[in-house]
């Protein structure tokens, strides 16, 4: 039996970090988040009152940064120049601005580069918006997940909620909606499904459903 490494693609709130770390729990695999590099350089960069449109200070500060995902009992946690950065790459402020910082081509070659090497250890799954298309080409398995807007938004509220963050929902669906055009239309590596990637829309799926999908669909290709 070999171990595979596992795509998985989409727009925010598609429901792919929960499924990505339950199923890679399931599988036994590492799972690997990478819209937490991108929000954590995209935090550090506010804290240092970066002009977050110029590639070249951005792309000078990721040359000295280290972002390291540790796997734990709580999701993965992820360490900014080692410090636990887990909670704070999740508020409103970084979440309206990481779009802008992913558009960067330098910034994410850099990144790129980091998660190829992360993704080389096999048995992966990591999830993004390129990792299909750029980092990881040759992926055994490929999934391009959706869900309808509302929905997503509905899970994002719910999920904050949880977590005693009070977003309004029209707020949450009007981000989600900005986050996907800008993803969508940037030159450099846009989100857009791979070729032989399978289409999986979660709208009326539950969490379970999914999890059993990608399990199957990986057992079939170990
Ligand atoms: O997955 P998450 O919503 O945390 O990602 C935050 C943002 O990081 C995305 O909206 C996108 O702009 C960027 N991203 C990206 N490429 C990836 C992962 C995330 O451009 N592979």
């Amino acid at each position: 039996m070999k171990t595979i490494r596992i795509a998985i693609d989409g727009p925010a709130g598609a429901g792919k970090s929960t499924i990505a770390k339950l199923a890679a729990e399931k599988l036994n695999y590492t799972y690997v988040d990478t819209g937490a590099m991108y929000r954590a350089i995209t935090y550090k960069s506010i804290k240092n009152g970066l002009d977050l449109s110029s590639e070249q200070e951005i792309v000078k500060l990721l040359e000295e940064t280290s972002i390291e995902l540790q796997p734990s009992e709580n999701g993965q946690q992820v360490y900014l120049d080692g410090e636990n950065v887990s909670e704070a790459i999740r508020t409103q402020d970084v979440t309206a601005n990481v779009s802008q910082v992913a558009a960067h081509a330098l910034v994410r070659e850099d990144l790129v580069k980091r998660q190829m090497v992360l993704a080389n250890t096999g048995g992966v799954i990591m999830d993004g918006r390129d990792i299909g298309t750029h980092v990881i080409p040759d992926a055994e398995l490929k999934i391009f997940m959706s869900a309808s807007a509302d929905e997503r938004a509905r899970r994002r509220f719910v999920d904050n909620e949880k977590r005693g963050i009070h977003i309004e929902f029209e707020e949450l669906k009007a981000d989600i909606i900005r986050r996907d055009k800008f993803d969508s239309e940037r030159e450099a590596s846009p989100l857009v499904q791979a070729e032989d990637a399978l289409y999986l829309d979660t709208t009326e799926l539950s969490i379970e459903q999914v999890v059993d999908e990608i399990y199957m669909l990986a057992k079939a290709k170990e």
